[in-house]
């Protein structure tokens, strides 16, 4: 019996030993790989990081015990991030996860070249066939199936101004470029500067200029800059380069050091009254507990209402992602409606999903949404919807030497060139 009671006991013991070798080593949870999760962004600034952490909080309750790796790269629009993810998957070490925006970026980068899995099971067991605009989805899919899930929309195209800079001098929000000049003299009669830009990173500047020239050329006009209908070389595009020249006369003279958000934080400090950006700044206002029409206001940027530059940020799973499961229970989080509600609110942009509560966002999310209701939706280029990246990256290029010699002329044919090189226009 005592022998019998003690072998017993040493055989358990060997099992469970055994067992603890097998959980360690990670086989029988998934090949090769232990709990963890590494997600890949640009996300670091105030707001967007605050966004991000929170979908984290959520991910934590619903699957404890991952190590969740967060993986950002600083750089607004993702100037430093894309060049780090390109070594990485060319390389095979792939993220679970990374951040991409839906369109071109997304495709034309990662899917054709066969780096990622579809994810048409995904979205056919989260249900979210109705849940998503089909706008979103198609520009998220390739050959009728989805590679990404969508977290947001971002607006492209917002002038943000200092609330009470704008009463103080009885200022309203300009709708046009003509307005915008004359609210601009007015401020710098009064040692304003008027407009805050940080461009340190080139896209800030290729941004103001892609909502000029959908001021310029209107949401049809526009379009066609990126199907090669619009040529660059035309009346059109020469006027928007005009009109960014004398934009110019009105920024701060230290922009090329600056980034965007020290361009919003120079609204806060009262060194600018207004600057143009995406509504990430208005997250990062949120972040540094500036409200909406209290502290700061919003409108279209001058010459765009009517319009809606989308911003769509997505996930989604490259093939060789080291640890799947954890990465699939990530896109389902980022899907969630919990998710998308914990996330905008703080990211400063309104849910993909189109069932989120209205009530927990603030009043600039609100018109936000209504405007991407009843606005013309139209790609941002920057922010690597309506361009491949080749364009995207020479577009840069070619926007800041403008900024610095203003030779429209030699812009235009650059830009021609590029259009043809990318194999946009004929
Ligand atoms: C955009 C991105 C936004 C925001 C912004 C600044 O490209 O879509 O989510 O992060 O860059 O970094």
């Amino acid at each position: 019996m005592r022998m019998r009671g003690r072998w017993t006991i040493a055989v358990v013991a060997a099992v469970t030993v055994a067992a603890v070798l097998v959980l360690a080593s990670g086989v029988g949870l998934q090949a090769g790989a232990a709990r963890k999760l590494e997600i890949f962004s640009w996300w670091t600034a105030g707001g967007e990081a605050d966004g991000l952490n929170a979908m984290f909080e959520i991910y934590k309750k619903r699957y404890p015990g991952v190590e969740i790796i967060n993986a950002t790269v600083a750089g607004g629009a993702g100037t430093n991030a894309k060049a780090v993810l390109k070594t990485r998957m060319q390389g095979g070490d792939p993220p679970d996860s990374f951040q991409v925006h839906g369109g071109e970026e997304l495709t034309a980068t990662w899917v054709v070249t066969g780096f990622m899995e579809s994810l048409a099971a995904l979205y056919k067991s989260e249900g979210w066939a109705g849940v998503y605009p089909q706008d979103l989805v198609n520009i998220v899919s390739y050959k009728g199936a989805p590679y990404s899930v969508p977290v947001n929309v971002h607006r492209g195209n917002v002038l943000w101004y200092n609330k009470k800079v704008f009463d103080e001098n009885t200022l309203k929000a300009p709708a046009t470029w003509e307005e915008f000049f004359k609210a601009a003299d007015a401020l710098k009669a009064k040692g304003i500067a008027p407009l805050a830009l940080g461009d340190k990173n080139k896209w800030e500047a290729a941004h103001l200029f892609e909502d000029i020239l959908l001021a310029t050329l209107g949401a049809a006009g526009y379009r066609g800059l990126w199907t090669g209908k619009t040529s660059w070389t035309g009346d059109g595009v020469k006027k928007a380069l005009d009109t960014y020249a004398r934009i110019l006369t009105y920024v701060n003279a230290d922009h090329a050091a600056g980034t965007w958000d020290s361009a919003a934080q120079m609204l806060i400090d009262r060194k600018a009254a207004m600057t143009i950006m995406g509504d990430w700044a208005a997250g990062y206002f949120t972040s540094k507990g500036w409200k909406a029409n209290a502290d700061y206001g919003f409108a279209p940027a001058p010459g765009t209402g009517g319009s809606f530059v989308v911003v769509t940020d997505t996930f989604g799973l490259p093939k060789k992602a080291p640890h799947r499961t954890e990465a699939l229970n990530w896109l389902k989080v980022a899907g969630s409606k919990e998710g998308q509600e914990a996330f905008n609110p703080l990211k400063g942009s309104i849910c993909a999903r189109t069932d989120c509560d209205l009530n927990k966002f603030d009043a600039y999310l609100k018109s936000s949404a209504a405007d991407f209701k009843r606005n013309a939706l139209v790609p941002s280029e920057v922010h690597g919807s309506a361009a491949p990246e080749g364009f995207a990256t020479v577009f840069n290029d070619i926007v800041n030497l403008f900024v610095t010699n203003k030779n429209a002329a030699a812009a235009q044919t650059a830009l021609a060139k590029a259009c043809k090189d990318n194999k946009m226009c004929m």
